[in-house]
């Protein structure tokens, strides 16, 4: 609803309740319902207010991943929301139209609290004429795809999987948008799928069933120059991809994942050899006509020489540079409207999820080599594969808070409450 001074307010009650995700009635939590919650939606330019009530018996936090506001409004650690205490988030958008997402970030409980269902999308708009060319008629054309896999124990979610796992819970249920074994009914030629991976741990290789190519259209912070094809997209935890499919009447396709390509090492944590479906595309037997743009938005590139500051940060075992996460210590101090290059390296043999709260980074070089097209486009979480080096460029806008820091951290989300984290202020 839009209210008295035209600002756009939502109010969440993250809540307990029963689901049925496949299994029976099972124990979940969600925001104004049992399991998930609404997809927020809001204008480049609108002012908005989400008033946030903690009906759960533990605190929790909802923080908006890839949104740019204020560091008091983040939602991160420090600012907890007690069990039947409530918190108000307001802050005007600013950015690209983009797929975003919200989710709980208290310290130390993230994992459990988004895999027992807490998590929601955030569409951002603007005017871009691109949005209006490409499919937008949410739910029918342009659908949220929320995954994540779960591990069942009888009726019960279970955790156990976490113990002795170096990433987490790999479960072998796929959820989509909560909905075990899903289909979508497509009537038009072109489908656009939001794919946002909320899943604790597992990194998916999305694929056509058939290896069809598609469209690779938008990443974390918004659509891309143009239509990048592709015939498959990686998503780490907590990353999101718009991908536009072309069907033909009456066919049935499977949006699938499979085991990551080349040598890439993060496969072999993505459930070894398996591949999987994901969610079912069934093709009407006439088919609206669309077509595709040829071009998106422009983006003009940061620029490395402009960067005031350049920082590099080691991930390895649970340390970022060495350290774990520590609420009062500041690892970086940046200045407001300043350019910074980041060198983010992965040391170890793990994977890792690397984002920033605030910011959408464009990535410069991938061990030393120009990007591939994937990452060609705003992004605010990197599949950060064992040993490689991410060279990212970020402008910090707006918000200086000397007193309230930014996160940045891996999403995988037992490595984050397990200490790897960072925090920054804008100053
Ligand atoms: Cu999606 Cu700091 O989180
Ligand atoms: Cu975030
Ligand atoms: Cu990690």
């Amino acid at each position: 609803t839009v209210d008295g001074q035209g600002r756009r307010v939502f109010e969440l009650r993250a809540q307990a309740g029963e689901s049925d995700l496949g299994h029976g009635a099972t124990r979940t939590w969600g925001y104004n319902g049992a399991y998930l919650g609404p997809t927020l939606r809001a204008k480049r330019g609108e002012q908005v207010v989400v008033n946030v009530r903690n009906s759960l018996p533990e605190a929790t936090t909802v923080h908006w991943h890839g949104m740019h506001l204020p560091a008091k409004v983040d939602g991160g650690p420090h600012h907890p929301i007690p069990a039947g205490g409530s918190f108000q988030a307001a802050w005007t958008v600013d950015q690209p139209a983009a797929t975003l997402w919200y989710h709980p970030h208290p310290s130390e409980t993230t994992e459990k609290q988004v895999y027992r269902g807490l998590a929601g999308m955030f569409i951002v708009d603007d005017d871009e004429p691109a949005q209006a060319a490409l499919p937008h008629d949410y739910g029918v054309d342009d659908v949220p795809v929320m995954v994540q896999d779960k591990d069942f124990d009888g009726d019960q979610l279970s955790m156990a999987g976490r113990f002795g796992s170096d990433i987490g819970v790999l479960g072998d249920q796929i959820l989509v948008n909560g909905t075990p074994s899903p289909y979508l009914d497509v009537h038009s030629e072109l489908v656009r799928l939001r794919l946002l991976n909320a899943s604790t741990a597992r990194i998916y290789n999305f694929r056509l069933g058939d290896g069809r190519p598609f469209a690779l259209v938008g990443t974390d912070g918004g659509l891309l120059d143009k239509p990048f094809m592709t015939d498959h997209v990686r998503l780490s935890v907590g990353e999101r991809a718009e991908i536009v499919v072309e069907m033909r009447p009456g066919e049935r396709v499977a949006l699938r994942s499979v085991q990551s390509l080349g040598g890439d090492l993060g496969s072999k944590f993505n459930g070894g050899q398996d591949a999987f479906d994901i969610l079912q595309l069934r093709a009407a037997a006439t088919l609206t006509p669309a077509a595709l743009p040829k071009t998106l938005v422009a983006t003009p590139r940061l620029d490395p020489a402009q960067a005031a500051q350049t920082r590099s940060f080691t991930f390895s075992g649970r340390e970022i540079n060495d350290r774990k996460m520590d609420m009062d210590r500041v690892d970086a101090v940046i200045v407001k409207d300043t350019v910074e290059v980041w060198n983010v390296r992965n040391g170890h043999d793990t994977p890792h999820s690397f984002h920033i709260h605030d910011v959408q980074f464009q990535v410069l070089a991938v061990d030393g080599a120009p990007p591939p097209g994937e990452l060609s486009g705003w992004k605010d979480t990197l599949y950060l594969a064992e040993g490689r080096t991410f060279r990212i460029i970020a402008r910090f806008a707006d918000y200086a808070d000397p007193t309230t820091a930014y996160m940045f951290h891996c999403h995988v989300l037992k490595h984050e409450d397990e200490g790897m984290m960072g925090q920054f202020v804008i100053v």
